[in-house]
């Protein structure tokens, strides 16, 4: 079925349905339980998650939009995928760093010519949501982060639902999420090779409502080839979503993925901080699988 994008029509999230905002925002905020970070979910086979195990995941992705687990067993990249599919996710986003697999490895100089890509440099990754360079109908809705190996040091990953970001945005300047919503709100040039334009240019808005009624985040705090739409709006909007994301005492959370650990998440946002590795005798290695699919919670 495709991913359709509804922006100013949609239910609980437009400006014009108030208390079903405020009905949503209420339910979202309690089932957090009070928690700030989610906790970590032991699975013994990923292959066939047991029903406690699949339904831990799904709970602590109801509450969190993302679940931590850790397995002691080898995770590859079929391990991967058949995680995945118990959560609902099979359409992999064949993109240009993964393998034929669809799965990518993020290591420093792993995929060959990618050298000037940062996620494959030791370098640290500022905010942002996969996949924030595809068209929106194209969009990832979900991904699976698993730690083969460890840096030496750093790298750690820091997480902020993005549904949070959505309702400390609306509950400061309701407006702010009418300019994100725009069609045209953010852009990423295209870049041309010798032989023609490779990429067109990619708009589209930071907020958007898909037909299953999940709410989709693109965003990058890059500055570099992004061009934002010049409206006071949006660059306040943007300012103050830099301050929640680095707020030390705000929604998001932090960790480094130790060996046998990985992250399930709904393309929450993300960052990493630089790292030390110490080849060849430890390099950080994590594989990635992209799933335009959102998650199957329930
Ligand atoms: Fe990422």
């Amino acid at each position: 079925m495709p991913d359709a994008v509804i922006v100013a029509e949609n239910l609980r999230f437009g400006p014009k349905y108030s208390r079903e905002y405020r009905v949503w925002r209420d339910a979202k905020l309690r089932a957090r339980d009070g928690t700030r970070i989610a906790a970590m979910v032991e699975i013994r086979d990923p292959l066939q998650l047991g029903a406690g195990e699949l339904a831990a995941l799904k709970h602590q992705l109801a509450c969190h939009n993302l679940a931590f687990y850790c397995c002691a067993r080898d995770v590859d990249a079929g391990t991967m995928c058949a995680l995945g599919r118990q959560l609902g996710l099979r359409r992999l986003d064949h993109h240009l760093c993964a393998d034929r697999s669809g799965i990518a490895t993020i290591a420093d100089g792993s995929t060959p010519g990618s050298g000037e890509f940062i996620p494959y440099t030791t370098r640290a990754l500022n905010w942002h949501t996969d996949g924030y360079y595809v068209p929106v109908m194209r969009s990832v809705r979900a991904f699976v982060l698993h730690c083969v190996e460890a840096a030496v040091d750093g790298g750690a990953n820091r997480f902020y639902d993005h549904e949070l970001a959505y309702i400390m945005l609306r509950e400061r300047e309701p407006l702010w999420i009418d300019a994100l919503s725009q069609r045209d709100v953010l852009t990423i040039p295209g870049y041309a090779v010798d032989s023609g334009v490779s990429r067109p240019d990619i708009s589209g808005p930071v907020f958007s409502v898909r037909s299953d009624g999940g709410l989709h985040m693109r965003y990058t705090a890059r500055t570099r080839h992004v061009v934002w739409k010049r409206d006071t709006a949006v660059q306040e909007a943007i300012g103050f979503l830099h301050e929640i994301l680095d707020d030390p005492d705000g929604y998001g959370c932090r960790h480094t993925l130790r060996a046998g650990e990985g992250v399930v998440c709904a393309n929450v946002l993300h960052s990493r901080d630089a790292y030390v590795d110490n080849q060849p005798v430890q390099r950080r290695k994590l594989l990635r699988a992209r799933y335009r699919d959102p998650l199957d919670v329930h």
